[in-house]
């Protein structure tokens, strides 16, 4: 397990799984060709030495395929976290009854494997400590991603900020819209972490929020930053569940936050509730340029760093990019949490072009009629899966990770008289089909086969299946046949 960025580059390179590029590349547009075209070709990832002459190398395509996310989170595939979080979630269930208790449980196991996040006093990532004055959002090499792009961002950005009415840790990957040397645009969308906090500020009539934007640490924390974890549950409990090993951590020089020790580096500031900009357009993972909405300021205080720091980013734009491979991991380790609460839930699958509210695929192991609709209701009534548009739910024996499968079964099981639900909700902020922002219409897909007692007068049909001894035999002489390869 790696200790921070350099490590895990260090170990791509002696893997040879890791491309340096010395020629110089401009941060303006010329970064994200590159890497779309390192993703398309399921590329290692890149180091780039000289990005307009600054002194800072730029790494990215960290995260851009399933293997790519695997090596970074030290598992051999993404179903290892899947089994990771199975065993707590059945430990869990074996031992207790209460909610209580089971939270209880929890935390025993975790610290049973010390992996609550340390405090230590000296840290790398203060190596080098900056006033404003001498190292500001200037001195990044920030990338512009897409022509119409508002600006140059932080498109890698481990966000850390305190809920000021429990003192709770969150930590949120949001991008970062540079506005000038000191000040920037905080991206949190509504729902997310950083956002909570904002509104708990409000209420206690706080206007400024001491956040540090952390670039680049352990790869498993910056994943884990992505995770779309319940509130108040710190991020770097995951990471350090995910690495079997605490994650360091140091308190910033000029805010009440603490911050990875081994991150590369960190901008302490204070987000600015009575300075709200336009944020945008940015060119998303949508696929489109996200509309332009009002967020809230950063202000940079102190910078601090290592001495030879790695500037991390990430490319999103049209499916497929990074955020995908994070988002599966994502998937992959909330499944058994999800299946804890809704036991009849097999699989899921949030396919690449639905880029995580748009689609969700849910295979069932259907006992009862209106069963499917149930579990649409459940998605829309759950934390940030409520802003999905469109639910399609299958039964147990759909592979769900073949959408050719997928495609088949919507197609021959629904009659969309009987079988579209559609019904309204929250929106995710990017969405801009909506008729309003964040409210949006959602569809629900029964493409389940119809049992007794849903509204079906006909017969449901045998589905075509070929006699098992037959397949064997075929399978076992299948070279007699005098087929040529
Ligand atoms: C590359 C990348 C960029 C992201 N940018 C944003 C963003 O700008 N704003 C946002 O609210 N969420 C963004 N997200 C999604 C959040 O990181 C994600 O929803 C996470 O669960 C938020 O955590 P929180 O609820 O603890 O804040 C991004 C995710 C990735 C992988």
């Amino acid at each position: 397990m790696f200790d921070d960025l350099r490590q895990y580059v260090n170990w791509l390179n002696e893997q040879k799984l890791l491309n340096v590029v010395e020629k110089k590349v401009s941060s303006e547009l010329e970064i994200t060709q590159i890497v779309t075209k390192l993703i398309e070709k399921k590329d290692h990832t890149v180091i780039f030495e000289n990005v307009d002459d600054n002194k800072i190398p730029v790494v990215a395509n960290l995260f851009g395929s399933e293997s790519h996310i695997s090596n970074a989170l030290g598992v051999k595939n993404l179903d290892e976290l899947y089994n990771m979080s199975d065993q707590i979630i059945s430990l869990i269930d074996k031992e207790n009854n209460s909610m209580k208790e089971k939270i209880d449980m929890l935390f025993t196991v975790l610290n049973m494997r010390k992996i609550k996040p340390k405090t230590v006093k000296r840290a790398p990532s203060q190596e080098l400590v900056y006033e404003k004055s001498e190292f500001n959002f200037s001195d990044l090499p920030a990338l512009k991603s897409w022509p119409l792009d508002a600006g140059k961002y932080l498109t890698a950005a481990m966000v850390i900020s305190n809920n000021p009415m429990n003192k709770k840790r969150n930590v949120g990957m949001y991008r970062i819209q540079i506005l000038d040397e000191n000040n920037a645009i905080m991206h949190w969308q509504s729902y997310k972490g950083g956002s909570q906090n904002e509104n708990h500020a409000k209420e206690l009539g706080i206007n400024k929020i001491p956040v540090a934007i952390v670039l680049g640490c352990d790869p498993v924390s910056m994943w884990s930053a992505s995770a779309p974890l319940p509130p108040d549950i710190d991020e770097f409990l995951l990471s350090g569940f995910i690495r079997s090993k605490p994650v360091e951590l140091v308190k910033c020089k000029s805010i009440d936050v603490m911050v990875p020790a081994h991150a590369e580096i960190v901008l302490e500031g204070e987000v600015d509730l009575n300075d709200y900009r336009d944020e945008g357009p940015f060119g998303d993972h949508t696929g489109y340029y996200s509309p332009v909405s009002q967020y809230p300021t950063f202000k940079l205080k102190t910078v601090t760093m290592k001495k030879n720091p790695l500037f991390p980013v990430i490319t999103v734009g049209r499916p497929i990019k990074e955020d995908y491979f994070l988002g599966k991991a994502s998937e992959r380790f909330m499944l058994p949490a999800l299946k804890k609460i809704t036991s009849e839930i097999v699989d899921v699958n949030m396919p690449a072009e639905g880029i995580f509210h748009n689609f969700i695929i849910v295979s069932i192991n259907k006992k009862y009629p209106g069963q499917a609709k149930k579990i649409m209701h459940t998605i829309w009534g759950l934390g940030l899966l409520s802003l999905t548009k469109i639910v399609v739910v299958v039964d147990k024996w759909v592979n769900i990770q073949d959408l050719s499968e997928v495609f088949w079964r919507i197609g021959v099981n629904i009659d969309p008289n009987r079988d579209l639900m559609i019904t309204e909700g929250p929106a995710d902020d990017l969405d801009h089909s909506s008729e309003y922002y964040r409210f949006s219409g959602k569809l629900g897909i029964d493409a389940t086969a119809k049992i007794k007692g849903e509204p079906r007068v006909r017969e449901w049909p045998e589905e075509i299946l070929m006699d098992e001894k037959i397949v064997d035999y075929v399978d076992q002489n299948w070279g007699k046949y005098g087929f040529k390869d």
